[in-house]
C-alpha cells in the first residue's frame, strides 16, 4: 500500500517506515519536525538503502494535507503526528487541543475529500485512567487525567463518530504501552531534548555520564519492589504492530481498539538493573518522592491483538535496553 505517516520523522514514525518499508510498502513521511530532527531522512536512508520521500509540514494545514494525500495516491494513513508530553499539556492546554484534535480534524477532512478512508491512530494506555483491574483490556473504562490524555481520548471518539457516519471508513486505534529500545543498528531511536521526562531516556542519560543519577519516583507503591510497574514494549515491535493494522485495515472496516503491549510489567528498579547489564557499569539512582498522577502499575492485556492482527511482542527486556544503548552511544 502507499502510507502516509504524519508525525513519520518522530521516534515511533520513524522504526514504523522502516517496518513499513521492509513490508513491502511504499511510505510517506510528513512532519513539522517540532520534536524531531531532518537528520533522521540520511539514518533511515543508511538503514533502508534509499532515501524514504518525505514532506514538510504541518497536519494542521488543510490545502497542504489534500495535496500531499493526492499527489502520492495514499491508501491508508498512520497518524503519529500530535505533541506528548503530559506535564507541558496540562501548562499548555490549548497547544494540546490544537495541534492533537483541530490537526486531527483538519487531517481527517482532507481524507475524506481525497477518498482516503483508511486511518491507523496512535492512541495511548493513559485513556484507560486510574486501573480499575489488571492487566488493562480494551474494555476496561476509560477516563482521562491530563489534557494530553483527553486529547487522545477525544481523537478516538471522532473516529468512532466518523465511522459510524460511512461505513467506508475504518479506523484502528492503537493503544500503546510504554514504548522503548531503539532499532537494532543504533542510527535511530529516542533522543529527547532537554531533561527526559520517561524513564528510559533518562537512564540512558544517566548511562553515559551525561546525567548525575536516575530519581526514582517513590519506592512505597504496593508492587513487588515498591517502584512503579509498567508494560515496556520494544519500539520495533511497536512498529511490527504497525504493518499487521495496515494489513487488518485492507480487509476491514469500522472503529476498533486494540492494545499494543507485551503483558508483563517491570518495575523502575527492574529496568535500571536490565540497563545495567546492557551497559555494563553500575547506574547510581536515587528514591525521591511519588511523581503526581502516576499509578502504582499498568500493563496490557495483548490478546486481542494477537487475536485480530497476529501480532504478538517478541523481544526482550534485554534487548530493548540492549538497542537503547546502543543508540545512546551514538547520540551527542
Ligand atoms: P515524537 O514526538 O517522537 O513524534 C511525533 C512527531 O510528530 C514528531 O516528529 C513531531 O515533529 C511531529 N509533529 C508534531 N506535531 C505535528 C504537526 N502539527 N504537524 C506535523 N508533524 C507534527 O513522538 P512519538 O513517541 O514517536 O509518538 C508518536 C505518537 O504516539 C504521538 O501521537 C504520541 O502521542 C503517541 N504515543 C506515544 C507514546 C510514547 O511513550 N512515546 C505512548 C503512547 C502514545
Ligand atoms: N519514573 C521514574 N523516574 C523518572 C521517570 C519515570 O522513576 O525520571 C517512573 C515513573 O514513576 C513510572 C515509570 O518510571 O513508574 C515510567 O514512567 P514514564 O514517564 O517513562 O512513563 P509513564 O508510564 O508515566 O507514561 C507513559 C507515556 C505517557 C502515556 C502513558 C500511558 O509517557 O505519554 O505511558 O500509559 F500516557
Amino acid at each position: 500500500m502507499r502510507i502516509l505517516l504524519t508525525g513519520g520523522a518522530g521516534f515511533i514514525g520513524s522504526h514504523t517506515a522502516v517496518a513499513m518499508a521492509q513490508n513491502g510498502h511504499e511510505v510517506v513521511l510528513f512532519d513539522n519536525f517540532t520534536n524531531s530532527d531532518p537528520s533522521v531522512l540520511d539514518r533511515l536512508e543508511k538503514i533502508l538503502g534509499f532515501r524514504p520521500i518525505f514532506e514538510e509540514g504541518d497536519i494542521r494545514n488543510y490545502a497542504q494535507m489534500l495535496d500531499v494525500l493526492k499527489r502520492y495516491q495514499i491508501e491508508a494513513v498512520v497518524h503519529f503526528a500530535g505533541l506528548k508530553a503530559v506535564g507541558e499539556s496540562v501548562e499548555k492546554p490549548l497547544e494540546y487541543f490544537d495541534n492533537n484534535i483541530t490537526g486531527t480534524i483538519t487531517l481527517l477532512r482532507a481524507m475524506k475529500d481525497a477518498n482516503v478512508k483508511r486511518i491507523i491512530f496512535s492512541s495511548s494506555a493513559t485513556v484507560y485512567g486510574t486501573p480499575q483491574y489488571l492487566p488493562l483490556d480494551e474494555n476496561h473504562p476509560l477516563s482521562v487525567t491530563n489534557p494530553y490524555g483527553r486529547t487522545k481520548l477525544h481523537v478516538e471518539e471522532i473516529l468512532k463518530d466518523l465511522c459510524a457516519s460511512d461505513p467506508q471508513w475504518s479506523a484502528v486505534c492503537l493503544r500503546y504501552f510504554n514504548p522503548i529500545g531503539a532499532h537494532e543498528s543504533g542510527l535511530i531511536g529516542e533522543n529527547p531534548r532537554g531533561i527526559p521526562n520517561n524513564l528510559l531516556p533518562y537512564v540512558a542519560r544517566v548511562a553515559a555520564g551525561k546525567m548525575k543519577a536516575v530519581r526514582v519516583f517513590g519506592n512505597d507503591y504496593d508492587t513487588p519492589d515498591g517502584t512503579g510497574v509498567r508494560d515496556y514494549i520494544h519500539v520495533v515491535d511497536l512498529a511490527e504492530g504497525h504493518v499487521c493494522a495496515a494489513a487488518y485495515s485492507q480487509t476491514h472496516t469500522g472503529w476498533i481498539a486494540i492494545n499494543l503491549g507485551t503483558g508483563t510489567g517491570y518495575s523502575v528498579l527492574d529496568i535500571i538493573h536490565a540497563y545495567e547489564k546492557a551497559c555494563g557499569h553500575s547506574i547510581p539512582y536515587e528514591i525521591v518522592a511519588r511523581r503526581a498522577g502516576d499509578v502504582a502499575s499498568n500493563y496490557a492485556n495483548p490478546q486481542r491483538a494477537f487475536e485480530l492482527l497476529g501480532w504478538k511482542a517478541r523481544y526482550t527486556l534485554d534487548d530493548m535496553c540492549k538497542h537503547s544503548w546502543n543508540f545512546q552511544k551514538n547520540c551527542e
